[in-house]
């Protein structure tokens, strides 16, 4: 068989083995990985450079509409482009549905826009906000037959937040239907308690987000989350897990045989309580849940070594230092007010190259697993995040020498600042291709995206064993079940 193209000579990274092998290409799949493969149309030199899968990023907000009612930053193109300079192949962002949305609705308009405008492939997860009947029994086991087979639910937020009992049903519906439920876990009560004093009190500065979003609340909401998927043992994924309590009540959930997943974020290894202590500049860091210090991030790093965080997303959630996104009343806005979120999709995989790899924290292996492989494996991605025969074409070639000072001017998305600015990096995808077509070609000199709009495509995702029951009942559910009942 006549290759299309041949990458040879790298160092080929998988999750499970790193390899000196040339990758054979034909068309949109690797057929082949071995040494001296023969020559092909395009034969790419990639001695002295890694070989990776394209990253999965599995948590990231795309010309959506968020919590607070203000939309993000970026298109379906800037963020795939940026994706894409970053090293990352795959996106899966959220479908949102906001109370009084209909989900076919919601999730034509998001497919119609990723369809016009997406470089790379995208799946799609769905907010859930408005769990009624039809959303429950009819709109939800629907889009999972289309491969949404992902929700997100929030135990905070005004405009978004489920009680408990809704949680519960949209538990059920994920159990029956085989969707992995993502919970965005924080305690509301406490947040908007303490908040609510603060302005009250005239303290509005960005510094007062990170004391109401406590450790506390975190920790409360994902025991309690953990409480609620028991009951009715459907498997969970808690979203940008920041706290040292909330790391460790995953990993004894998880050896109770609880099948619960976690997922952080770079700004929770790479970013401190401190950064937003920076007068109304401070902004540009708000998130929720907010960075915390240096114990946080390690336990978070030690998370990711021990399995109790399956992931590293980004969750980029674009939103400009301006009246657009983080200041909607200028100088007078309040923290309660401003856009939540910090961007990351293209620098997600180099932070984690130069402070993981790079300080000797993690594996080249471990790299992949964190950033692509485990991602598709959870979300049914079969053919993304690896490197092998009948998988997509979906590759970064990284030099890991080239070093890069962040600066917000060399990055793609429309955010305009990064909360990593200055930052020395060591390790940079200079070469992406997307489904064997080389998209982004920096080898030698910095270079545009190559990639027309539009040529992303929707990945319906497949069911995993990571939607199945643990089949393990809590006393009160073995006893209705003794009884000859169900829920
Ligand atoms: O602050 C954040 N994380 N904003 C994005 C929305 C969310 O909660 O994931
Ligand atoms: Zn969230
Ligand atoms: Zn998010």
């Amino acid at each position: 068989m006549e290759l299309d193209t041949v990458i040879r000579g790298g160092l080929v990274v998988n999750a499970d083995a790193c390899v000196r092998a040339d990758v054979g290409i034909v068309g949109e799949q690797v057929v082949a990985l071995g040494e001296s493969l023969p020559a092909a149309r395009r034969e790419i030199d990639a001695r002295g450079k890694l070989v990776m899968p394209g990253g999965v990023d599995s948590h990231c907000h795309i010309e959506q509409v968020s919590s607070f009612g203000i939309l993000c930053a970026d298109d379906f193109h800037s963020a795939t482009v940026s994706a894409a300079f970053g090293g990352t192949t795959t996106v899966i962002p959220f479908c949102a549905q906001h109370r009084g949305d209909h989900i076919p609705e919601v999730l034509s308009d998001y497919h119609r826009r990723a369809a016009e405008k997406a470089v790379i492939d995208y799946g799609f997860h769905l907010i859930v906000a408005n769990p009624d009947e039809q959303t429950l029994a009819t709109d939800l086991p629907a889009a999972i037959e289309t491969g949404v087979r992902s929700f997100k639910i929030f135990m905070t937020y005004d405009r978004m937040r489920l009680q408990d009992e809704q949680i519960l049903d949209v538990l059920m519906t994920a159990r029956r239907h085989g969707a992995l439920v993502m919970v965005h876990a924080e305690n509301h009560g406490i947040i908007s308690w303490l908040a609510g004093r603060m302005v009250g009190q005239g303290n509005v500065l960005p510094r007062y987000h990170a004391i109401c979003h406590t450790r506390s609340s975190e920790a409360e909401a994902i025991n309690r989350v953990i409480a609620l998927a028991e009951v009715v043992d459907t498997p969970i994924l808690i979203v940008h897990v920041s706290t040292i309590e909330g790391v460790a009540a995953i990993r004894e959930a998880r050896a109770r045989g609880v099948k619960v997943y976690g997922e952080t974020c770079p700004q929770y290894l790479f970013l401190t309580a401190k950064d937003i202590d920076r007068g109304l500049e401070g902004a540009m860091f708000c998130c929720s849940p907010p960075p915390r210090d240096e114990a946080a991030q390690q336990a978070c790093w030690q998370g990711l070594k021990d399995g109790a965080l399956a992931v590293y997303s980004s969750d980029h959630a674009p939103y400009r230092y301006d009246a657009s996104g983080k200041l909607p009343k200028g100088e007078k806005t309040t923290f309660k007010e401003m856009a939540n979120g910090v961007p990351g999709l293209e620098l997600r995989l180099p932070l984690l190259f130069t402070n993981g790899v790079g300080s000797g924290r993690i594996s080249l292996n471990e790299f992949v697993q964190l950033t692509a492989t485990r991602h598709a494996d959870l979300y049914g991605l079969a053919r993304k995040g690896r490197i092998a025969p009948g998988c997509d074409a979906d590759i970064a070639l990284w030099d890991p020498d080239k070093r890069v000072t962040v600066d917000a001017a060399l990055l793609h998305d429309n955010t305009g600042y990064t909360p990593y600015a200055g930052r020395e990096l060591k390790g940079w995808p200079v070469m992406v291709f997307s489904r064997g077509e080389c998209i982004i070609d920096q080898l030698g000199a910095p270079g545009e995206i190559l990639a027309q709009r539009g040529r992303g495509r929707f990945i319906a995702r497949e069911r995993t064993d990571a939607v199945s029951p643990a089949n393990r009942m809590i006393p009160e559910m073995a006893q209705l079940a003794a009884w000859g009942n169900a829920l």
